[in-house]
């Protein structure tokens, strides 16, 4: 059971020991404070008492476990649980894209896709390829937009074995070729590839390859950039640096690829929070979450729209 709460809520023990904690001392203390204000009442109806007692303890407990949550350096995360709680009686979601992306530059992905051509996409990646499996899982069954490759540089990549057991094509791609000759467009061009998607791929992408697939290739970055972007800033050496500036908020960006390194326009971001003792770990599968939550849906939005567009002019 512990376990589990500390998966659920992505903390290690010290910490899930506090929260247990705050929760015990908080709901002691919500008891006393709740009955001491009860009996300054003049004598009610039992059904009144009884309706009042659960009113004045709804309304102190959240109170007492942030107080409470202070002393045990729980604050950032009992503040972002009550927080989840009002959001979900309210039904607000929990991350939004930021301010400075109109709302229109991500469609709903309800636009009709029935009507759309055939459309494949080829993921990039160097890694385990967690974000290439929720991809792939997303474009299954879908009537216009497939996973038509996976590219790694990385023979050992585990992304490769994701979509060898999806029956997905790979293409395995060497440096020389990549950098100085043509970017492997050859092949992506032979695989009828539409749209790139970096899913933690690590090399730059060459020019060569940029100017094959203009605003055509997209990459998720895991950090709210323009902060925690650039050379040698990719996995767990991001989410040290974020930790290392005490950073309380933390998040991931989708963007348009350039020739810089995390530097293309934005197309979405969504935050999660810091907390003082996070390890890189733990910010990482917070991070990781978010990722799976938002990253193929925003690709299907983005391809859509495209695809909406060209059929609109
Ligand atoms: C992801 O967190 C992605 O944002 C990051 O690599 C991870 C790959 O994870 N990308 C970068 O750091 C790029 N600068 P995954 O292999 O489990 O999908």
């Amino acid at each position: 059971m512990f376990e589990k709460l500390q998966k659920k809520w992505k903390v290690n023990g010290w910490q899930l020991l506090a929260i247990l904690c705050t929760f015990a001392i908080g709901g002691s203390l919500t008891g006393i404070v709740g009955r001491k204000i009860l009996q300054q009442l003049p004598e009610l109806h039992p059904l009144g008492w009884t309706l009042l007692y659960i009113i004045t303890m709804t309304l102190i407990w959240p109170l007492m476990v942030v107080l409470v949550s202070i002393p045990f350096g729980q604050f950032p995360f009992f503040k972002n649980y009550l927080l989840r709680i009002f959001q979900k009686m309210t039904n607000t979601p929990s991350s939004t894209p930021p301010s400075s992306i109109p709302p229109s530059s991500i469609p709903p992905s309800s636009i009709p896709p029935s009507s759309i051509p055939p459309f494949s996409l080829a993921i990039f990646a160097s890694g385990t390829g967690s974000n290439a499996q929720k991809i792939i899982e997303h474009f299954r069954n879908h009537p216009s937009i497939r996973v038509a490759l996976v590219v790694s540089n990385k023979a050992t990549a585990g992304v490769l074995d994701k979509a060898v057991a999806a029956g997905i094509p790979t293409l395995l791609i060497e440096k020389e070729r990549f950098f100085r000759g043509d970017g492997f467009v050859a092949e992506l061009t032979n695989h009828g590839i539409d749209f790139i998607v970096l899913a933690g791929f690590l090399w730059k992408v060459p020019p060569s390859l940029i100017q094959a697939y203009p605003s055509r290739m997209i990459n998720i970055h895991p950090a709210l950039l323009p902060k925690y972007g650039g050379k040698g800033m990719y996995g767990n050496f991001v989410h040290e640096a974020v930790i290392a500036a005490g950073e309380k908020e933390s998040g991931i960006t989708i963007h348009y690829v350039d020739e810089q390194y995390d530097h293309g326009g934005t197309i979405f971001q969504a935050t999660c929070p810091v907390f003082p003792e996070d390890t890189p770990e733990a910010l990482a599968n917070r991070i990781h979450e978010l990722e799976h939550q938002h990253f193929p849906a925003v690709i299907e939005s983005v391809i859509l729209s495209k695809l909406v567009k060209n059929q609109s002019s």
